[in-house]
């Protein structure tokens, strides 16, 4: 088997964690049982680039469970957890490519090495996948029945493709499944983004000028826990009904160069790029912290705020402090990667049960249905949304209620009113 990851004697540790985050995995697990049973994935090779946590090693072990011949590369080269790597190579015999902290070439090396073994499915987190193949491995495209994408930024991406008539095979967009972005995107990337920013920092939230760019899925979520924490949110979009929501929800809502003079802690979550520049990073006080949780770390200028320094020194594990000409310091967390995986430890494995149990279900249902499907980009069948919602509220015991026979026939009706 091959495979590269910083060191297998982390495997232990890697293996307990794994385990841990399966505890909240219900939802997956009962998928596992069903793939063991079924084999549904019998004799495909699937290959992921994923965020490489405990959550994926869980769905990497059930999409082997299914039948597949999984190989697993990372999807940033910050959010790799190593001894997570380790396990799954020394404990689950997956194929893994990863390094926490590996450079732009390794992190492409790792990328194709999980196309160099011809994968008949493929599932991306960000189109790292899918735009490698069309790039540069066009050949590829014939092993392949279909592939699935995890993130908003990948759906965009893929969606721009489908566009120009050049996707060459159908890929489901998971992200957009309802029980995907509203639950991963907004509780997941809300709590994990400030655990990412309180590690790196230790820096006290409450009081905090704290300034979302993007009121989207993942900006509502972090906006929500840091009010929820004590600060004072001010909230950036160019969306005017995204504004104006945030106005309603009760947040101050202001242009970033407004913003840029009063924030303490600003994280960009848009899918955009160069949001936080030149002249934001100007009109910073001294001291301001600046993150970004967003797909791509291009939502901050980090060239521009480099070229505004006159001194730059790691103060602290993830802190980069950037001295500019005027004196003034911005600390620029976790080299702007996506911030809640690089210094934490990514969703809660419970929220990642809902995100994985989709990914599985239409892995499934790519092996089953291929034949029928055009090089398009797909939704998530509403059966498997409707599914991963009922067993998640059975996992965590909560009965709801059914229509009865009359409210189903009123509900289906337009003849009958008051
Ligand atoms: N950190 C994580 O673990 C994690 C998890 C899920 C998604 N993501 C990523 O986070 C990003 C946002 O995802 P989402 O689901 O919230 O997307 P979304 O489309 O729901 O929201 C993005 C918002 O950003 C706004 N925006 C765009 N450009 C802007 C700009 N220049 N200034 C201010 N606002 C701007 C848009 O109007 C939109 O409201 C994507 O890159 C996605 O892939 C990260």
């Amino acid at each position: 088997m091959k495979y590269h990851v910083k060191s297998l004697k982390l495997a232990e540790k890697g293996r307990l964690r794994i385990e841990w985050a399966n505890e909240y995995m219900n939802v997956l697990s009962l998928i596992r049982k069903h793939f063991k049973k079924e084999r549904p994935l019998k004799g495909l090779t699937v290959s992921c680039c994923l965020h490489v946590t405990t959550e994926t090693a869980n769905l990497a072990r059930t999409l082997k469970e299914g039948g597949a011949n999984v190989i697993l590369c990372a999807s940033n080269p910050l959010s790799t957890q190593d001894d997570v790597a380790a396990s799954l190579v020394k404990d689950f015999g997956i194929s893994t490519f990863a390094i926490k902290g590996e450079n732009n070439k390794i992190y492409y090396k790792h990328i194709n090495s999980a196309l160099d073994v011809k994968p008949n499915v493929t599932m991306d987190d960000g189109a790292d996948l899918v735009s490698l193949i069309h790039k540069t491995r066009k050949d590829l495209a014939r092993h392949i029945i279909g592939g699935t994408e995890e993130t908003t930024t990948g759906v965009i991406r893929l969606r721009s493709l489908e566009k120009t008539g050049l996707l060459m095979y159908p890929i489901i967009a998971v992200n957009d499944a309802d029980t995907k972005h509203l639950f991963d995107n907004r509780y997941g990337t809300g709590q994990s983004t400030i655990d990412g920013i309180v590690r790196a920092t230790n820096a006290l939230i409450s009081g905090s000028k704290f300034v979302v760019c993007g009121y989207g899925w993942c900006g509502r979520g972090l906006a929500m826990r840091a009010r929820g924490m004590g600060a004072h949110v001010i909230i950036v979009e160019v969306d005017p009904t995204k504004a104006l929501e945030a106005v309603m929800d009760g947040y101050q809502v202001m242009p970033l160069k407004e913003a840029a003079f009063q924030g303490d802690i600003f994280c960009t979550l848009t899918g955009d790029i160069h949001v936080i520049r030149r002249e934001h990073f100007l009109a910073m006080k001294d001291g301001a912290i600046v993150a970004n949780s967003g797909h791509f770390n291009v939502e901050l200028d980090i060239p521009a705020l480099e070229a505004l320094s006159k001194k730059k020194r790691k103060v602290r594990e993830f802190v980069d402090e950037y001295t500019l000409r005027s004196g003034k310091r911005v600390n620029l967390l976790g080299e702007g990667r996506l911030i809640n995986l690089a210094a934490a430890e990514g969703h809660p494995a419970s929220v990642m049960d809902m995100s994985f149990a989709n990914q599985a279900l239409c892995c499934e249902y790519i092996a089953k249905n291929h034949r029928k499907f055009q090089k398009k980009v797909y939704e998530v069948p509403e059966f498997i949304d409707a599914n991963v919602a009922k067993l998640k509220l059975e996992s965590i015991g909560v009965k709801i209620d059914t229509l009865t026979a009359e409210q189903k026939k009123y509900l289906e009706s337009w003849e009958l009113g008051t």
